[in-house]
């Protein structure tokens, strides 16, 4: 790990520890929240209030927190075993030239609902006061295991207990230790040997607080404004605590953007996800993944998104859309199911059971009922009629499906690929069509045959298919 030129003030997040309590095999930061790793928010929080990237520091499960953020996405720091959080930053201490940078910002990387806007003041307030330390306090009723801050009777921080070392009058102190601190790199730098072992055999980084007490510094304290900020997950039930934080405060920032959810607390809105004005968003929903949503649109209830772009005045109800591309002006559903691949463009209805997957529907068609189409390029204005099916795997391969501009497909009709039907032909009901329907021609029955040439238009503006 080398950067020519690191910035005066680095963030270190400390996400080293085993999680024991999420009882999981999966690294507690990894855990999903809304939409992202847990430990993807504190990642972004640190890059937002500091402009660089930050030092991971990492242990339990470390190559698959690196493969899953990617190996560019920080600075990684190993730390294995865990020896506390004094020991982590030791570690990243170790990586970063002391000549270089003057503050290091310590946060955790099990605190989802940090605000990067908390952080930059923390840092601010560091560099504005005397000190070695500058700390993030909390004043809430419950504790959540976090540490105490202890004061003297002039008021001044001496040190920090931790829950399980703390007396029963410690205890009932409210100011919580946050666990975000800004610190003089060189003064921890020198510092950190000196901590001493914990009853747990751990090196506390709270431990520096007293230290510093001791040579006589005054440790600055910057208290929350909002608790909420301060949930860190350390079980099941944090977890859940948080979601349900994060997703009031997602929901709040596109409602502020113009965006009504008819009930919030039925809606679920993964913080990847965007919305455009105006677009109202029934309960029960879920949008997921890469989505975005345009204007004026509206989207359920019952309905699940996952990674589709949506144009602006769609209407989508009690539908499963999934890595979809869908255009403006269409409307979907109830019980309609997009999938992998599936496009559809500028004004295309699509009713009731139907499902599309890897397929491209043009400007306008029109497919109400109980259809399935895969695999297929159908051309603008084509009508699908009822029960319509293309029969696009043979039991080994897929094969494609080809409907020209303006075809008509009769209901209940099998289009078994590989096939072509021409610009402007048409199928009989209940047709089993097995080869190609050159443009302007009836073909009925089963097989399908062609019977009839049909009229063109007189203003072709569809030049014939080659
Ligand atoms: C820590 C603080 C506590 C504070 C609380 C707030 C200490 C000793 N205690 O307690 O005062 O109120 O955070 O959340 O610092 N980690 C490592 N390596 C280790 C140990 C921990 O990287 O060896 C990481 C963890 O992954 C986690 C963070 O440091 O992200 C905090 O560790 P955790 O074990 O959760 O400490 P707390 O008991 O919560
Ligand atoms: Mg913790």
């Amino acid at each position: 790990m080398s950067e020519a030129h690191w910035p005066e003030t680095v963030g270190i997040i400390l996400a080293a520890g085993r999680g024991r309590r999420m009882r999981s095999k999966r690294p507690k930061v990894l855990h999903p929240l809304l939409g992202r790793p847990m430990v993807e928010y504190a990642l972004r929080a640190v890059e937002q209030a500091l402009g660089s990237k930050p030092i991971l520091v990492i242990g339990h499960q470390a190559e698959l927190v690196r493969e899953t953020l990617g190996p560019t996405r920080a600075h990684y720091v190993h730390q294995d075993p865990p020896l506390g959080t004094g020991d982590a930053v030791r570690r990243a201490l170790a990586a970063i030239p002391l000549d270089q940078v003057r503050t290091v910002l310590v946060t955790n990387g099990d605190m989802p609902l940090l605000r990067a806007e908390t952080l930059r003041a923390l840092v601010d307030a560091h560099h504005h006061h005397p000190g070695p330390i500058t700390m993030l306090t909390v004043e809430r009723d419950q504790a959540q295991g976090f540490g105490r801050v202890l004061r003297d009777a002039a008021g001044r921080v001496i040190a920090i207990i931790e829950e399980a070392h703390a007396t029963p009058e410690q205890r009932a102190i409210r100011e919580l230790n946050v666990g975000v601190y800004a610190f003089d790199a060189a003064w921890l730098a020198a510092h950190l040997p000196q901590l001493p072992l914990s009853p747990k055999g751990e090196y506390y980084l709270t431990d520096t607080i007293a230290l510093a007490v001791k040579e006589g510094a005054v440790v600055h304290v910057l208290p929350l404004e909002d608790p909420t900020e301060a949930l860190g997950v350390n079980t099941r039930a944090h977890l859940a605590q948080a979601a349900r934080a994060m997703q009031q405060r997602i929901l709040e920032r596109w409602m502020a953007a113009g965006v009504t959810f008819i009930d919030p607390a039925r809606t679920y809105v993964e913080d990847t996800v965007t919305l455009g004005q105006d677009t109202v968003v029934w309960p029960d929903t879920y949008l997921m993944g890469n989505t975005h949503i345009g204007e004026d649109c509206e989207i359920g209830p019952n309905t699940y998104i996952l990674s589709t772009r949506v144009g602006n005045r769609c209407r989508i109800f009690a539908s499963v859309l999934e890595h979809a591309h869908v255009e403006d002006d269409v409307d979907i559903g109830p019980y309609s199911h997009l999938r992998k691949g599936a496009h559809l463009a500028r004004g295309v209805h699509m009713g009731n059971f139907g499902e599309v997957k890897n397929s491209y529907l043009g400007p306008g068609v029109k497919m109400g009922h109980f259809s399935y189409i895969g695999d297929a390029t159908v051309e603008e204005g084509v009508n699908i009629g009822a029960g319509t099916i293309t029969c696009n795997y043979d039991g080994e391969r897929k094969h494609p499906t080809y409907i020209g501009a303006h075809a008509f497909i009769g209901s209940d009709t099998m289009l078994v690929a590989p096939v072509r039907i021409g610009e402007g032909a048409r199928t009989g009901a209940g047709a089993v069509v097995t080869k190609d329907v050159p443009p302007y021609t009836l073909a009925v029955g089963v097989p399908a045959r062609a019977i009839r040439r049909l009229p063109r238009p007189q203003s072709s503006q569809h030049a014939e298919e080659a």
